[in-house]
């Protein structure tokens, strides 16, 4: 691309990341706290619960005279107020609550695909956490991830199976979604203690989102271990290649400022991929007027500023802004070349998505094709997880396969190949591929095999079985046996 459009584009990338859709509204104004009634909190909370004030006393809000009614003071209308000590308070404190004050943080994380995560989980959840777990699985497991739907009981107080959480999407009774000492922890309050991966790893370890240990493993993660004492992680100001250079952690790439490129409480904003599905997908990240948002895959062409679009929730919306797939890797790509060059950037990027591609296409496909084969065959029952092939498929495409695009896309050579795509070929060869012989009998199982796997070049090989046999020693110096 020539110079003045390389430049132009970059504009409306830096626009449209900064600008529009985030309207940074400044409201940090002392006339909003320091309640005169809330400093009869401390006296008894200092006994009564000595530790958590004292993570208050040693916080920026304490400095700033931001007291505990500042926080949890209530209408007598919410749905959790209750009366304590004279005063009408409320345990929970929302993302609106803090938005009292920190609009901008509000605006970002709400619609992200954090605030979204209950909605995402409640189709699977039926299956997975009902039929394989058990309710209190979901209320100790699932929920303190996602998020709860926490409920409010007659008198005021909080149904313990729905609180305490703090999972990422947690719906609140004021109709909120998220929490934001999800990552915030508290009583400090401390954006030092968010910056550090430790912040995202509760929930991103796993064998579906291995991101602590694909982290680690990556010369970033080394470089983090080694060099954290020059990372200005205490630091106001925060952007990466400015203020620290040693390595980036999950924060400067997926959140932190970069140059001219702003920090954001969006996780999602600046990943291309959808690498957590049975098959990856681009997508743009719609922004609607109301500032709800949804991913739309690249096979659906991106929709207009200013047309009207179905939302999430099945009502109609106005586009507010698109990104696409395009910009969205631009985007991170901004944060790499604070330290790197663009050729180097953008190769890294190539060998990323031929994982992805090479995932989808040899076994992500196949395998789909052939589930819903024996589906629509009546070859399996409706039902999820009440037979074997159903976890082999899943952690075909869950665990393993999502292993391998988290590894490749954050530079894990272990997680790749050993923890990822070693895995797959394994169950796809020695698990899948049988158990769909059993299911459909020697038959009509070697037909569907035929026509979604043994006809595609990636499986050729397994229509050559007498080639040279390595793992024997069998064959050794021999031609290939063809
Ligand atoms: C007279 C002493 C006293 C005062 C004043 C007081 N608290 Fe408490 N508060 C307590 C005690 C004791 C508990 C613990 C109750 C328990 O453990 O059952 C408590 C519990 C709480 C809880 C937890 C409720 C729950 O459901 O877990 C919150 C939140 C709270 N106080 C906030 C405040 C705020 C905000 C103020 C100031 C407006 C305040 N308190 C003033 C003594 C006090
Ligand atoms: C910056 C806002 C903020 C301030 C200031 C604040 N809190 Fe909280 N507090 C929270 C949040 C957030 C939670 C978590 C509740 C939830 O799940 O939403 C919480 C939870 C609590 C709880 C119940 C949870 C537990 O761990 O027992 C108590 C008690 C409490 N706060 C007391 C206080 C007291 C006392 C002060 C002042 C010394 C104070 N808070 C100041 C935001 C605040
Ligand atoms: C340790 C925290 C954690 C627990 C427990 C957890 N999840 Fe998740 N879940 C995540 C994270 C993190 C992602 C996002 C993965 C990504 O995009 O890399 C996710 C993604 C998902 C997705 C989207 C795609 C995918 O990976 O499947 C669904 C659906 C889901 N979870 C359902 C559930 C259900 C149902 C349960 C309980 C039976 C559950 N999760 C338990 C953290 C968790
Ligand atoms: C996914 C984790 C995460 C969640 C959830 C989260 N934050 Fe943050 N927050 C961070 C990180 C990381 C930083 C430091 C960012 C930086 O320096 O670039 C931060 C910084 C901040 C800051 C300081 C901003 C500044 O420029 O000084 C405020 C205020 C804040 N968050 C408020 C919130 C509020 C309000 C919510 C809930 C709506 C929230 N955060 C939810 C991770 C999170
Ligand atoms: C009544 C106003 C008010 C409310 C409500 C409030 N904050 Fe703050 N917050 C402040 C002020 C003032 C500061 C200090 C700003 C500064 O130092 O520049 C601050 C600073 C912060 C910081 C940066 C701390 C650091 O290390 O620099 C974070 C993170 C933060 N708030 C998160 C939250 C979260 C999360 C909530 C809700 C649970 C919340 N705040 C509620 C006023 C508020
Ligand atoms: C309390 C749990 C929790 C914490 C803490 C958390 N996340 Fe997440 N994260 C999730 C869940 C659940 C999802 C899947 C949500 C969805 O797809 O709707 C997710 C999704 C993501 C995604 C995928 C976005 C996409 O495009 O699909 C990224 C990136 C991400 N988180 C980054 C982070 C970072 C960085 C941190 C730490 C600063 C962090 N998360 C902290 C639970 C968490
Ligand atoms: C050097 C930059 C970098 C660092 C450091 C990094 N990530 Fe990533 N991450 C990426 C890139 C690039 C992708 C792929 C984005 C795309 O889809 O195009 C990604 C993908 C992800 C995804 C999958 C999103 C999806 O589509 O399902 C999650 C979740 C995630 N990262 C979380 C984390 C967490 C948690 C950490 C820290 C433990 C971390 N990342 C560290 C760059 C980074
Ligand atoms: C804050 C600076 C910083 C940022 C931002 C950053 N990196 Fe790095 N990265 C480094 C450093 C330092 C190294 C170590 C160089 C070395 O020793 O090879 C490194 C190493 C790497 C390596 C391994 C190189 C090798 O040959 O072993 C890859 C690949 C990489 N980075 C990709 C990325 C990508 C992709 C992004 C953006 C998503 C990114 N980096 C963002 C600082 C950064």
């Amino acid at each position: 691309m020539d110079q003045p459009a390389n430049r132009l584009l970059f504009l409306v990338l830096l626009s449209f990341l900064n600008l529009p859709i985030y309207a940074a509204k400044v409201t940090l104004n002392p006339d909003q706290w320091g309640d005169p009634a809330g400093k009869e909190c401390i006296s008894c909370h200092k006994k009564s619960s000595a530790g958590l004030t004292a993570q208050w006393e040693n916080s920026k809000h304490a400095e700033a005279g931001v007291n505990c009614l500042d926080c949890h003071k209530a209408d007598v209308d919410d749905a959790d107020a209750i009366k304590h000590e004279g005063v009408i308070i409320a345990t929970i404190v929302s993302p609106l609550d803090c938005s009292r004050c920190h609009t901008t943080e509000y605006e970002q994380q709400k619609g992200s695909v954090h605030s979204e995560a209950v909605d995402l989980i409640k189709e699977r959840l039926p299956a997975l956490a009902g039929h394989v777990g058990g309710n209190a699985i979901v209320a100790a497991g699932c929920d303190q991830c996602h998020g709860s739907s926490v409920r409010v009981l007659g008198d005021g107080t909080l149904d313990p199976t729905t609180w305490p959480n703090s999972g990422i999407g947690r719906i609140n009774p004021d109709g909120s979604k998220g929490s934001c000492s999800s990552c915030h922890g508290r009583h400090k309050f401390s954006k030092a203690q968010a910056r550090e991966p430790s912040a995202c790893v509760r929930c991103h370890s796993g064998p579906d989102s291995p991101d602590k240990a694909v982290y680690e493993a990556s010369k970033h993660g080394m470089l983090f271990a080694a060099q954290r004492d020059e990372m200005a992680l205490t630091n106001d100001s925060w952007v990466a290649g400015k203020d620290y250079t040693a390595a980036p952690t999950c924060v400067s790439c997926h959140m932190g400022a970069a140059g001219k490129l702003k920090s954001t409480h969006d996780v999602g904003m600046r990943n291309m991929w959808s690498l957590n599905s049975p098959i990856s997908e681009k997508q743009s990240l719609v922004v609607f007027e109301s500032g709800e948002k949804i991913e739309l895959p690249e096979s659906i062409p991106a929709p207009r500023r200013g047309s009207e679009l179905t939302k999430a929730d099945g009502s109609m919306g106005k586009v507010k802004a698109v990104a696409t797939p395009a910009r969205r890797r631009q985007a991170m790509s901004m944060v790499c070349l604070e330290c790197h060059s663009k050729p180097f950037t953008k190769s890294f990027m190539r060998q990323f998505d031929d994982v992805v591609m090479l995932y989808n296409e040899k076994f992500g496909r196949p395998a789909e094709k052939i589930m819903q084969t024996l589906y629509s065959e009546g070859l399996l029952t409706p039902t999820p997880f009440d037979e074997a092939i159903e976890y082999t498929y899943w952690e075909l495409w869950h665990d393993e396969g999502a292993r391998a695009r988290h590894g490749a896309s954050m530079g894990s050579p272990n997680h790749t190949w050993w923890e990822g795509m070693y895995l797959v070929g394994r169950n796809f060869y020695a698990h899948f591929l049988p158990q769909v012989l059993a299911v459909a009998g020697k038959e009509r199982g070697d037909a569907i095999i035929q026509s979604h796997v043994r006809s595609l070049d990636q499986h050729d090989w397994l229509n050559h079985p007498r080639r040279a046999n390595p793992i024997l020693g069998y064959g050794k110096g021999r031609p290939a046996d063809e």
